[in-house]
């Protein structure tokens, strides 16, 4: 790549800045691992340095209502983060989504709409296979945990952990979210009125969630036994849990106590679930069904002496702050259970409030996605999410914010920028790059070695944000490419300049090196730009992360023309 790099100036401009060379995360851990799976999952070649493709999944969405734009938040995280992998050169690397189908919650909601619950699974699944469409996901599996495999995977994955002695009976008295799917201590609930109705009810203290009191005999999981080894996952320095904060709140939580976990409800309560082996008067705990789905898509079981050519295990799940718990202390904990590879990273995000409010179904606060991804487009709305969406925080939602970014950004920021540059340049760009990359332009001036070092160091800083699982903060390093270019391209008035192929040169570089960056975050907005650009899109070479270093494509810009990249919106707040 290096080599290729015209400009002297540059590189010693990159041996006095010492910008870093990036290295992906496979590499750094060190794991490489051969494959092929079982159940047609993509593999790579086991022939000189099998590794392991990166896998992400989403979570699992509930079925019992339609979704909403936190739920396409969280899915394009993923997508973000596997299409950066791919960007990288990681053409197998896998992305899981689907819906969790099972549990009181869905039993209910099935009921409530009078239908056969099946039925209703299969209805509002599609509304979720939909948005994944509707949202451009690159998944590679789309799982439901009513697919017959799924349940095998989770028999199977019971009958070890009662096998290795973690699973027994007793009774079980406590308080239960249907709405939370899970059991409450005395110490986590407490009194409230209805506003709606002004009746008298119990809640969970952490979600405002009605809780129904419970006695029961069930199968408990011996969770109290992982204490310690939780705690050293938590603490571990590679970060098992990103951003840090999370951790800090999981310490806090872990060390004052760890109950065991009761892992089942009698079928009598629940029978929309998937029995416990050997014993039809039980049914799985939804949670503990719903985690395994990661499994189940890596293959689980393993055949033996397989274990170590799966996808498994994940390199991130990607969970929203309410499920933390379940991702960072039950499923590490059975998984512990087992022996199995623990995730290396949980990614968690804060949530999208309306009105300061969390938006959710229950609350009746919610947006559709579908009509979101209709009036903005759906780069326009991955845009957005990614730009303004919280990991440590949460972020409010609302129209006129998107309007905001989508001008600022989209339409002011990289479509004004690529119209004029063309204008500008009268037809004679690809000249341009033809000279400047075989060197036959006069000394480039200071504003130009200037943007050049930008150029140079950009692309690294927004490798290492997305190694360190912080789209937002990589997509805020990419736009600060878009607005310094646009201030360079403005000082320097190329209109005006009888010379001004450093100038023009330049600005197309920065577009090219952000329309690859862009890639993962808006798939169809940034080949627009590239095509745009007339960068040779059919060649993957191109268009990969080797590909964004300044001056590394000489054969660009060739008889570009002038086009709308980001339409005016047809409606404002
Ligand atoms: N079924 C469980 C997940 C099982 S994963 C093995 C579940 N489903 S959910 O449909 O309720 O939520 C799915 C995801 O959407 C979760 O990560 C949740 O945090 C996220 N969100 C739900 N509301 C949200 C917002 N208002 N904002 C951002 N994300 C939100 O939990």
């Amino acid at each position: 790549m290096a080599s290729r790099m015209p400009l002297r100036s540059l590189s010693r401009a990159t041996q006095l800045f010492n910008v870093r060379p990036w290295t992906c995360s496979n590499c750094r851990v060190g794991s490489a691992r051969p494959l092929p799976l079982r159940r047609g999952v993509a593999t790579t070649p086991t022939t000189n340095t099998p590794k392991k493709p990166y896998y992400v999944t989403s979570p699992i969405f509930y079925v019992n209502a339609a979704p909403h734009v936190g739920h396409l938040y969280t899915m394009v995280m993923a997508d973000i983060l596997k299409r950066w992998q791919v960007l990288l050169g990681d053409n197998d690397a896998q992305l899981l989504t689907g819906t969790d189908e099972h549990g009181m919650k869905i039993q209910r909601a099935a009921l409530e709409a009078g239908m056969d619950t099946q039925a209703f699974c299969d209805m509002n699944c599609r509304t979720f296979e939909s948005l994944a469409k509707a949202a451009n996901l690159s998944h590679d599996h789309f799982i439901r945990t009513t697919d017959p495999e799924h349940r095998e995977a989770v028999q199977y994955f019971w009958e070890m952990l009662k096998h290795r002695g973690y699973i027994y009976t007793s009774k079980h008295e406590g308080w239960y979210s249907v709405s939370d799917e899970t059991f409450y201590p005395q110490t986590q609930v407490q009194n409230s009125l209805d506003p709606s109705t002004g009746r008298k009810r119990m809640v969970s203290i952490e979600t405002g969630k009605e809780v129904e009191w419970s006695s029961e005999i069930n199968y408990h999981f011996r969770l109290s036994a992982f204490k310690d080894r939780l705690l050293e996952l938590y603490q571990r320095s590679d970060s098992f849990i990103t951003p840090s904060t999370y951790a800090t709140e999981l310490i806090q939580s872990v060390s004052s106590g760890l109950q065991d976990l009761s892992i089942s409800r009698p079928a009598e309560r629940l029978t929309w679930g998937i029995p416990v082996p050997g014993d039809d008067t039980q049914t799985i705990y939804v949670w503990l069904d719903a985690l395994v789905n990661y499994l189940t898509r890596a293959g689980y079981p393993f055949p033996p002496g397989q274990e170590k050519t799966s996808i498994w295990p994940a390199n991130v799940h990607v969970v929203g702050k309410d499920i933390v718990r379940f991702h960072c202390v039950y499923w590490p904990a059975f998984l512990m259970a087992l022996d199995l590879p623990l995730p290396r990273n949980v990614l968690v995000h804060g949530h999208w409030t309306m009105n300061r409010e969390k938006m959710s179904k229950s609350t009746g606060n919610v947006v559709n996605p579908f009509f979101a991804i209709d009036r903005f487009g759906v780069d326009g709305m991955r845009f957005f999410l990614a730009y303004q969406g919280g990991l440590a925080n949460d972020a409010d939602y609302d129209n006129s914010f998107i309007t905001r970014d989508y001008k600022k950004w989209l339409q002011g920021g990289i479509g004004n920028l690529a119209s004029r540059t063309i204008g500008v340049a009268k037809g004679q760009l690809g000249s341009y790059i033809q000279a400047a990359t075989s060197n036959k332009l006069p000394a480039p001036s200071p504003a130009d070695v200037e943007h050049q070092i930008m150029l140079v160091q950009a692309p690294p800083r927004v490798a290492e944000q997305m190694t360190g699982l912080n789209p937002r903060a990589a997509l805020q390093e990419i736009m600060s490419i878009i607005e310094k270019t646009n201030k360079y391209f403005h000082a320097a008035e190329p209109w005006k300049t009888p010379d001004h192929r450093w100038v023009l040169y330049n600005v197309a570089e920065s577009l090219r090196i952000s329309a690859i960056l862009l890639q993962p975050f808006m798939p169809g907005k940034s080949q627009e730009l590239l095509e745009m650009l007339r960068v040779d899109t059919s060649n993957p070479s191109k268009r990969s992360f080797a590909a964004a270093v300044y001056g590394s494509d000489q054969d660009y810009g060739q008889n570009v023309q002038k086009g709308y990249l980001f339409l005016p919106l047809l409606t404002e707040d």
